[in-house]
């Protein structure tokens, strides 16, 4: 297969790529070149990288008025800064105005023509969905096949049960009894334990956000260095490993958003990523196929945790966030609607985590120092991603093949309608 996929990938050029395809890449190349940094005061020295390298790049102090003056700083804009400095805290709760936990991203500072803040392509990418997508998640069990695989399968399995302990989460369904009651007796439910509460939910969310964003980037930096080291291409694994980095980055600013988490989960956060990050180097280290079945079944229980987290909400379980609003962050990650609802979040994570169960089993199945990615064309169509577990090796090649064929159409018809 991997020559296959080899020889499907090698011809591509970049005048060959879909719309989206190019998109992504100018997306890339934007958060990777200063160069294309949009300044935010005015251009006499919009293309002179020495000034903009040689300055300050922090959210501290106002820049000098010299520097001001050559538009060279990227310190916070005074409008920006003054926005953050004055946004009550009620309203960094939802990210109405100001912003979530971290901070403005550098873009926000770019001043949109409707004067509203914070709307930035500043991302690897959107992952945006039509409702019909959204509904067709599902919990999708893969059997465990090799050595391997029942050891990533068993480690989740024991992670797990260790986590629903440290965040009292009971996967138990509630009898039909109880919920036919009205009103549903929400408080003892909670008191039992037989319900998690809104801050309960957040609790066990953050954690394994915390935790869902190493995976990716631990692989993508092994990778990379592997690429340098062997002064060889990779195939086109890093772009999409480092793209479920963020997208789990951006779940985990999405709750804290919510959250505004105190220092009890703070310091959990920073003792169970000390621990997982060290742990999953070495795994990949040793064995990168088994690296990524954990990854797959742990995003198996991510889709379930969301898929109980969206049935709670949508019985009214968690009554606080019933018409609670989407977070801004959220609205601009997702391209949501403006009136989007915490439930279309919540859905949005899930389908995302479908999205990685599917990447990682998928990339499991391949020959990890000879295959190519085969999404790094194209991704796998949504539905197929919410209720699959995978493609088989041979599936991947014939999918990256069918995925160039395709492209290589496109580009030959558009050279048609041109000339
Ligand atoms: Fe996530
Ligand atoms: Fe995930």
């Amino acid at each position: 297969m991997s020559t296959i996929v080899r020889t499907s990938l090698a011809t591509t050029s970049r005048s060959a790529l879909t719309p989206t395809t190019r998109l992504i890449l100018s997306r890339t190349c934007t958060a990777s070149s200063f160069h294309h940094l949009p300044q935010p005061v005015a251009s006499s020295s919009r293309n002179d990288s020495r000034s903009i390298h040689s300055s300050r790049i922090a959210w501290g102090p106002q820049p000098s008025a010299k520097a001001q003056e050559a538009g060279a700083s990227l310190a916070l804009q005074p409008g920006v800064k003054q926005r953050e400095e004055a946004a009550p805290a009620a309203s960094k709760v939802v990210g109405a105005e100001g912003t979530g936990s971290e901070g403005p991203h550098y873009q926000d500072q770019v001043q949109h023509p409707h004067d509203e803040p914070l709307t930035g392509p500043w991302t690897l990418m959107s992952p945006i969905y039509t409702e019909a997508e959204l509904d067709t998640v599902k919990v999708v069990n893969r059997t465990p096949v090799t050595i391997g695989d029942k050891a990533a399968a068993g480690a989740v399995k024991y992670l797990r049960k260790m986590f629903d302990l440290l965040t009292f989460y009971k996967a138990e369904p509630i009898p039909k009894e109880i919920l036919d009651k009205k009103p549903v007796p929400i408080a003892e439910l909670r008191a039992k334990g037989q319900l998690l509460s809104n801050d309960q939910w957040l609790f066990r969310i953050i954690l394994l956000e915390s935790i869902a964003g190493v995976p990716g980037m631990v692989a993508g930096t092994l990778r990379h260095l592997r690429s340098m080291r062997l002064l060889r291409r990779d195939g086109g694994w890093i772009h999409t490993l480092l793209e479920e980095a963020e997208n789990e980055r951006m779940h985990l600013l999405t709750f804290m958003t919510v959250a505004q988490p105190g220092l009890f989960t703070r310091a959990i956060v920073l003792a169970a990523q000390g621990v997982f990050y060290n742990a999953f180097f070495l795994t990949y280290l040793i064995s990168p196929k088994t690296a990524h079945r954990f990854v797959g079944s742990l995003e198996e229980e991510a889709v379930r945790t969301y898929s109980h987290c969206i049935e709670d909400l949508e019985a009214g379980l968690i009554p606080e966030w019933t018409d609670k609003p989407a977070p801004r962050i959220a609205i601009d990650y997702w391209r949501l609607p403006a009136d989007a609802k915490f439930l279309d979040v919540v859905r949005a994570v899930r389908a995302d985590e479908a999205t990685h169960r599917f990447v990682n089993h998928s990339l499991a199945n391949l020959d990890q120092a000879k295959d190519f990615n085969p999404f790094a064309l194209h991704e796998a169509d949504a539905l197929t991603r919410g209720t699959t577990w995978g493609f088989t090796r041979e599936e991947s090649a014939k999918f990256a093949k069918e995925q160039h064929l395709k492209m290589m159409e496109e580009a030959k018809q558009k050279q048609i309608e041109s000339a």
